[in-house]
């Protein structure tokens, strides 16, 4: 019996090729509280595990307009954790610049993670004045209308293949007691599908021109009306879904309740969790089935600068396993997103996941808004959205009102 348990400890020794010299404790925070989200962050924390460290998991609930806020004042305040997720892009720019996050520059080289994370605008995205300071885990994209397929059925019509066939479809929805578009109260849902509408309907290049020019003409144009016009038509539909969270809104596509919900992919955790599948149960349209084209902003993870050694190497362990292969395809499967290098096996990924690999590999993708808009001007953006969107009296000239000045003082 003994020796048994003693072979049993050497063979798992054996199978641990970065075993830490000491089992180190590290806190990873984290908004990832929905049930898709949940199973696939626990795929992190068992590839860190692995490395004989443990995962504390400091996971946020009420998304990612509730959690940075906590995670920002901790480490501002003294009271870092060992790790922290956060978006691609410029939302850990101040902690930075204020000199409170780790430089993992020395790991990046030796692990060449210039040559395997793809795109390089992800890299790119970690990188504050030629030093890197995050691990990206994902691509994630915003550009996606779920469709329950038995909603459609109940209401007598075919699933819709673009945006015009879901707004037609919608009355047959509504006869049949169906809500045409589920849409979760928080601000940032609001204005992440005005930003999925104007991809859709004005195309990339006006996408561009507003978001990482920040030409105010553009902003005040006629192709913003047109995208305003839609985003008129997404309010009128989205009225009675009377949830908060996106997750809630998900599921009511996933029980047939309401016809669609535009949001990212990490909707497909959510379906998956529900043994839903992609082409069966659910339908899933890229670019709103209009303009296929995607984002790739996502997640990364940044470290807090710690006085504490041994945490301190545990943060490079973490970093490193985060950005391993088999971490990576298990991690993405269950969370819906891409993994951030082209090197690894996909065999198992969904309808959904492959249509996103092939709009990334032909090269249809725009940054994301985290990575183009500071903190301040994507929270101005939330605001203005959720108002309209909650407020028909609110015309749409007067939101595009707004929104021009908010992209003239945008930075
Ligand atoms: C995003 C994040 C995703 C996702 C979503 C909803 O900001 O990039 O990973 O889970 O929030 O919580």
């Amino acid at each position: 019996m003994k020796l048994r348990s003693l072979a049993g400890a050497l063979a798992a020794t054996v199978a641990l090729p970065f075993c830490a010299a000491h089992a180190t404790d590290l806190e990873v925070t984290h908004w990832w509280t929905s049930g898709g989200e949940a199973a696939a962050v626990a795929e992190l924390a068992k590839a860190f595990d692995a490395t004989g460290n443990k995962w504390v998991d400091g996971a946020i609930a009420g998304s990612g307009g509730t959690a940075r806020p906590i995670m920002i004042s901790r480490i501002t305040g003294g009271d870092p954790m060992g790790a922290t997720q956060f978006n691609h892009g410029r939302q850990a720019e101040e902690l930075v610049q204020a000199g409170l996050m780790r430089d993992l520059t020395d790991l990046a080289t030796r692990e060449n993670w210039k040559e395997i994370i793809k795109p390089s605008s992800l890299l790119d995205s970690c990188t504050i004045e030629g030093k890197i300071y995050c691990a990206p885990v994902n691509i994630h994209s915003w550009q996606w209308l779920w469709l329950s397929n038995a909603a459609f059925k109940k209401a007598g019509v075919p699933v819709p293949k673009n945006w015009d066939e879901f707004v037609a479809a919608a009355p047959a929805l509504e006869k049949a007691g169906i809500i045409p578009l589920a849409l979760g109260g928080q601000p940032w849902q609001a204005a992440g599908a005005f930003d999925v509408l104007m991809v859709a309907i004005a195309g990339k290049d006006v996408f561009e021109n507003v978001f990482a020019k920040k030409d105010e003409e553009v902003a005040a144009g006629p192709e913003i009306a047109k995208v305003f016009k839609a985003a008129d038509d997404a309010r009128r539909l989205s009225k009675g879904s009377n949830v908060q969270d996106w997750n809630q809104a998900t599921n009511l596509v996933i029980t047939g309740k309401a016809g669609g919900q535009i949001m990212g992919d990490w909707a497909q955790g959510e379906f998956q969790v529900a043994g839903q599948k992609a082409g069966v149960d659910y339908t899933c349209l890229p670019g709103l089935g209009v303009n296929e084209v995607i984002s790739t902003g996502g997640d990364a993870f940044y470290f807090p600068l710690l006085e504490d050694e041994e945490k301190s190497k545990a943060q490079e362990v973490l970093a490193s396993a985060l950005l391993n292969p088999k971490t990576q395809v298990a991690f993405n499967l269950k969370k819906g997103s891409l993994p951030v290098r082209a090197d690894v096996d996909l065999a198992a990924a969904n309808d959904c996941m492959r249509k996103g690999l092939d709009i990334l590999a032909k090269g249809n993708v725009i940054q994301a808004t985290d990575q183009l808009l500071s903190p301040d001007s994507q929270k101005q953006k939330e605001d203005l959205f959720s108002e309209f969107f909650a407020n028909p009296s609110m015309t749409p000239e007067d939101a595009q009102k707004r929104f021009a000045e908010i992209i003239a003082a945008a930075d």
